[in-house]
């Protein structure tokens, strides 16, 4: 799989366009969950300002009044461009893809196709936590195959899991994330390969959410798990939604393998109803047009992961931090703090400063956070030492 070099153009910064007062103007999650004097570094939500290809598309839709219903498949195509320019994988079918109401509903719905209720799921801890929440809302039962201690897939683990999943018969999934939020790990092709050939044969069916796909900034290229010889029967989810910073705009894709075609479709119809065209003609756009802008964005986040390791050496030596190849996510090991358990909570109280508690993140997650990247070097810097004042 060839990885094309980020192009070096004359886009700037997106992360350093926005001041903090105007950040403060935002009404989203990020923004408006604690009082004005915490510093929100939480939430998968960037401060940066849109994409201009993602501004003209949707205000020439505005101004049009094209705000019905979702139809074609131009999403799809984008990605299907998107994917081969840049991961060099020419295999994603636009036949084989449905839009979806976003990533967490799409994983809902793959599920749904793949396993009944009290079937197991199988989750590599520490992971995002909704994937927890959405399963057991769904009456699956989630059994935890934990990262190793690098934070990369630990196989033999995985396998055990796997056995144990389909031991009384039952159907059972692997729920990947691919890249792994929250350690950024970027799964080599090896690793995929090796979980479809354990998926196979213990007649597991993989569901990859590859929602931070867009956002591998190191030398790791990312590997679409569909890419990979023996991921025929495998399912994935994808969408410009974390790339480019587009929660609010909800659309995603959902993509089956060969060998997933006929589960794919016996998708019920009315999911497809779900997703905002408003926010599928924005995820194209961005996928069409919006890739120097993220080439800059990438850049900026590189620069961002130096000087969060620069900063936490200098300021908070004890927390460890092994940079990830790909989100905007840090995962910060704060065991040898001695914080307790829950190291965010001490962080906010004393520091004002809102990280993501490592808690619900599943085994792994005890004395850890996880802090957003996606922001200025100006509000990084002051977000650690805030973290560094809550110590004194
Ligand atoms: C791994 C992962 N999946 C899904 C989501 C949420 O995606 P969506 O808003 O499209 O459901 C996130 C958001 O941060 C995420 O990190």
């Amino acid at each position: 799989m060839t990885r094309i070099p980020h192009e070096t153009s004359g886009e700037p910064n997106p992360l350093q366009a926005l001041t903090l007062d105007r950040l403060r103007q935002r009404t989203s999650m990020k923004w408006r969950t604690y009082p004005e004097d915490v510093l929100p570094l939480w939430v998968a939500e960037m401060d940066v300002p849109l994409a201009d290809a993602v501004v003209r598309a949707v205000t020439d839709a505005l101004h049009l009044g094209d705000t019905g219903y979702p139809a074609g498949t131009a999403y799809a195509e984008a990605l299907a461009a998107f994917a081969g320019k840049r991961w060099g994988w020419g295999g994603l079918a636009v036949e084989r893809t449905a839009i979806v109401p976003d990533v967490m509903l799409g994983v809902v719905e793959m599920i749904k196709l793949v396993t009944g209720p009290g079937d197991t799921v199988v989750v590599n801890s520490p992971v995002y936590p909704p994937f927890y929440m959405f399963l057991e809302h769904m009456d699956r039962r989630v059994a935890e195959a934990p990262l190793g201690a690098d934070g990369r897939l630990d196989l033999g683990v995985l396998e055990e899991t796997f056995r144990q999943a389909v031991a009384d018969g039952r159907r059972a999934a692997h729920l990947l994330c691919s890249p792994h939020n929250p350690t950024g790990t970027v799964h080599t092709a090896e690793e995929l390969s090796a979980v479809a050939g354990l998926a196979e044969r213990y007649g597991v069916r993989v569901v990859a959410d590859e929602i931070h796909a867009p956002l591998v900034l190191g030398d790791a290229p990312f590997v679409p798990y569909l890419s990979v010889p023996g991921a025929e029967r495998g399912l994935s989810l994808m969408s410009a939604s974390k790339g480019w910073n587009l929660p609010g705009l909800k659309a995603a894709l959902a993509i089956a393998g060969p060998g997933a075609a006929a589960d794919l479709e016996r998708m019920p119809e009315e999911v497809g109803h779900g997703p905002s065209h408003v926010a599928v003609i924005a995820h194209t756009a961005a996928l069409r047009d919006g890739v120097t802008w993220l080439d800059a964005l990438l850049t900026g986040l590189e620069g961002n992961r130096r000087l969060l390791a620069d900063l936490l050496a200098e300021h908070l030596p004890a927390i460890r931090y092994q940079p990830g190849d790909a989100t905007y996510l840090a995962w910060l090991d704060c065991r040898a703090l001695d914080l307790g358990d829950d190291p965010a909570e001490v962080f906010l109280e004393r520091g004002r400063v809102a990280l993501s508690s490592g808690l619900p993140f599943g085994t792994g997650g005890t004395g850890h956070v996880r802090l957003n990247l996606g922001t200025s070097q100006e509000v990084l810097t002051e977000g650690v030492r805030r973290m560094a004042a809550a110590l004194r």
